[in-house]
């Protein structure tokens, strides 16, 4: 784990580095999959479909290929996004499980592996599409996490309480445009009360920020203390839009697609909005005030480690 939640330049190549191979490696083993099942890959017309995203529409995740696409075009921002918000708010404590609600191409075990947590830790990914489930079980770069992918949406949250035993929920660029079905998904979540060990983190793009407000009201409603934040607060070593991803570009270039369009780390448009609910997990988060920002949170950290410093 990095001290005082900072990267250096080095540690952040060292880490970018892995990023690339994971994710190449992950891409080639899913072309495999596609060349056994005989299925040709039109790389361009599946970019075309994919960017529904940035027209405010939903792609069908389910068209094979598409997991391809979207994990060389997405996937390393969505797990810089992912990493740089858990970096910024865990200090002390951990999750040792993680249950990723709408898990993709797995950027959420990508992003919890690079953090280099001090325990192992399990995760569970629900995933509707089957495609791109079959992506992420073709990641096998992971060092610090089991990552186990099972096919489901936000709506079994509500059906099976099972899943909610899980330290930390991820629910990383996966409500649906327009989504408000946000009764059963907070019954399912419960009351702040007993579960003081837990936290939940929510990342949505600006387009879907709305979303994130209306989540971040119903968590407090029901007694979660929430902080929000945005790409800009987060540590400026991660946002480096020109470290190369040499091994993702082969792979890109391999599929006959251009270079004006590539891969990239980091971007500037959209920019992603962070929730998160519980940024202190544990007995101390009785006094966190119930919303703020995450310079608020730094600071009522800070204050909160100098008075049990100063009872001890
Ligand atoms: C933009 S991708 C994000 C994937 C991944 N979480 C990430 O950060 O890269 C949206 C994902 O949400 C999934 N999804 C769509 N509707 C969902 C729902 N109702 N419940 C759970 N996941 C859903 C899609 O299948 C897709 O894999």
């Amino acid at each position: 784990m990095f001290t005082n939640n900072t990267l250096n330049n080095y540690e952040w190549r060292r880490l970018h580095e892995k990023l690339d191979r994971a994710i190449a490696e992950a891409a080639l083993g899913y072309l495999h999959t596609l060349t056994v099942r005989r299925i040709p890959i039109k790389a361009q017309q599946l970019s075309n479909e994919l960017d529904e995203l940035r027209l405010g529409r939903e792609p069908d995740y389910d068209v094979p290929g598409i997991p391809l696409v979207y994990a060389l075009k997405y996937m390393p921002k969505r797990v810089v996004s992912i990493f740089g918000s858990l970096l910024s708010v865990l200090d002390d404590w951990h999750p040792k499980s993680v249950l990723d609600i709408g898990s993709g191409t797995g950027a959420t075990a990508l992003a919890v592996d690079l953090l280099d947590t001090p325990h192992h830790i399990n995760l569970l990914g629900i995933e509707p599409s089957q495609e791109m489930i079959l992506f992420s079980e073709c990641s096998g770069w992971l060092d610090h996490v089991s990552a186990k992918y099972k096919q489901g949406s936000i709506a079994d949250l509500v059906k099976d309480r099972s899943f909610l035993i899980y330290d930390l929920t991820v629910f990383s660029a996966c409500f649906p445009y327009g989504f408000d079905n946000w009764s059963p998904l907070l019954t399912a979540l419960g009351d702040y009360e007993g579960q003081e060990s837990k936290m939940i983190l929510a990342v949505e793009p600006d387009a879907k920020s709305d979303l994130l407000v209306s989540f971040r009201n119903r968590l407090a409603s029901k007694g979660w203390p929430t902080i929000t934040f945005c790409c800009h607060d987060l540590p400026d070593v991660i946002k480096d839009n020109t470290l190369p991803l040499p091994q993702m570009l082969n792979v890109w270039q391999r599929l006959g697609m251009n270079d004006s369009d590539q891969p990239r780390t980091w971007w500037n448009p959209p920019d992603d909005k962070f929730l998160v609910a519980n940024p202190k997990p544990t007995q101390a988060s009785q006094s966190l005030p119930i919303t703020g920002t995450l310079d608020s949170f730094k600071l009522w950290n800070r204050n909160s480690l100098y008075k049990s410093h100063v009872l001890q």
